[in-house]
């Protein structure tokens, strides 16, 4: 008999095995949230932009190196024309076990089953206040009954995960941190709590001042539940707590409090096809320009992405008091 071949995985210098594509399928985005981008932005034009059909030939060529989950991100991601197709394109994927995406929930009333059949499996959705004015006040331009509108359609869609996002400031949203768990019991899902990272130049506020840590939620929130420490993880950064006598998990991501970079099991992919190798370093491999120079070559691009293991940096380096080091906006990568 002979011995069957290994299948190929991408490890990283560090040991690391990444199964975890991150992919942002524009940078464009009907909100504007404080965090993520600044007022004015502007957005790329499309001669620089991945097709549709070079997204799915990375998603597949990432899938036969040994990736097992893709989410896919923006900006926004449902804002993109052709992603309900695209998505189901992905879903269909031999070898992927899962397929998520991560949304603002602005057009999800409408895609929500749509979504779900095209075989996404888990939804993630940012909401950072249940009050409409401070909800204005964070996205700019977002209109919060629309995004409970979305929540409430993916309920009934029937994913078999939804989680709401809360980057949470203090000042703006942190009184709030005991609402939002309870609706998330109320609705039966699950929630994370995520520490603002510095991305880009945010005019709005200051990122020093507004640091509230995972730590200080956790103590907010003991005043009114139980939390119940979770050996369980989704695949992504959150560590998780249970609320007894519910079905929520509550989750912690803490990139500054706790950081997690050794168990790190992902890169991502940016709109203009440069595969970052993490979200708080530069280091980058232009896998467009691969494509492009070799068209139809899989085996070109695999070995690209192989070798682009080698500059995955050990972690990110984040400092909320000083200016950003990373130029780039959230929406460039979709966290
Ligand atoms: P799950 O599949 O539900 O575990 O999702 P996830 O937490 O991996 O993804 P999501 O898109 O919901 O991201 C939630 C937050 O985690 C965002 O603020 C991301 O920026 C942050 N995040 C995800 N991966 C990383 C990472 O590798 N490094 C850092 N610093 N933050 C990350
Ligand atoms: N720091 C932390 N999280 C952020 N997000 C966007 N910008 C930032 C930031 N600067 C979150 C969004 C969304 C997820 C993809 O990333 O709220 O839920
Ligand atoms: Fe859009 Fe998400 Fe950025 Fe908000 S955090 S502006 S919803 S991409």
């Amino acid at each position: 008999m002979t011995p069957s071949k290994p299948a190929v995985q991408l490890i990283d210098r560090f040991g690391r095995k990444v199964d975890y594509l991150r992919i942002s399928i524009t940078d464009r985005c009907d909100f504007r949230c404080v965090y993520c981008m600044a007022e004015d932005m502007t957005f790329l034009p499309r001669a620089q932009i991945l097709t549709l059909e070079e997204i799915y030939t990375l998603a597949k060529a990432f899938a036969e190196l040994g990736v097992k989950k893709i989410r896919v991100t923006g900006g926004e991601p449902l804002v993109r024309k052709g992603a309900l197709e695209l998505l189901q394109k992905i879903g269909s994927i031999d070898g992927l076990n899962e397929l998520a995406i991560t949304t603002n929930g602005s057009q999800l009333e409408a895609m929500a089953a749509s979504l779900k059949e095209a075989g996404v499996k888990r939804i993630n959705i940012s909401l950072d206040t249940l009050d409409a004015d401070k909800f204005k006040a964070i996205t700019r331009t977002g209109d919060l009954q629309k995004v409970l509108n979305g929540i409430q359609a993916a309920r009934s869609a029937g994913f078999e995960g939804i989680k709401i996002n809360a980057v949470i400031l203090k000042n703006r949203n942190h009184l709030e941190v005991n609402d939002l768990v309870q609706f998330a019991v109320n609705n039966g899902i699950d929630i994370s709590f995520i520490e603002e990272m510095p991305l880009g130049i945010v005019n709005q506020h200051d990122r020093s001042e507004a640091y509230y840590s995972s730590d200080l939620i956790k103590a907010d929130l003991a005043r009114n539940f139980s939390l119940l420490v979770s050996a369980e993880k989704t695949g992504g950064p959150s560590n998780y707590f249970r609320i007894s006598g519910s079905q929520t998990r509550v989750g912690f991501i803490s990139p500054h409090s706790e950081n997690f970079c050794s168990t790190c099991n992902r890169v991502r992919l940016t709109v203009e096809g440069r595969l970052l190798l993490c979200l708080g370093n530069e280091h980058s491999v232009d896998l467009k320009k691969v494509m492009r120079a070799n068209p139809g070559d899989m085996a070109v691009l695999k070995q690209a992405i192989i070798e682009a293991m080698l500059i995955k940096p050990e972690k990110h380096e984040f400092n909320i008091h000083e200016q950003p080091v990373i130029l780039r906006y959230m929406n460039m990568t979709g966290g």
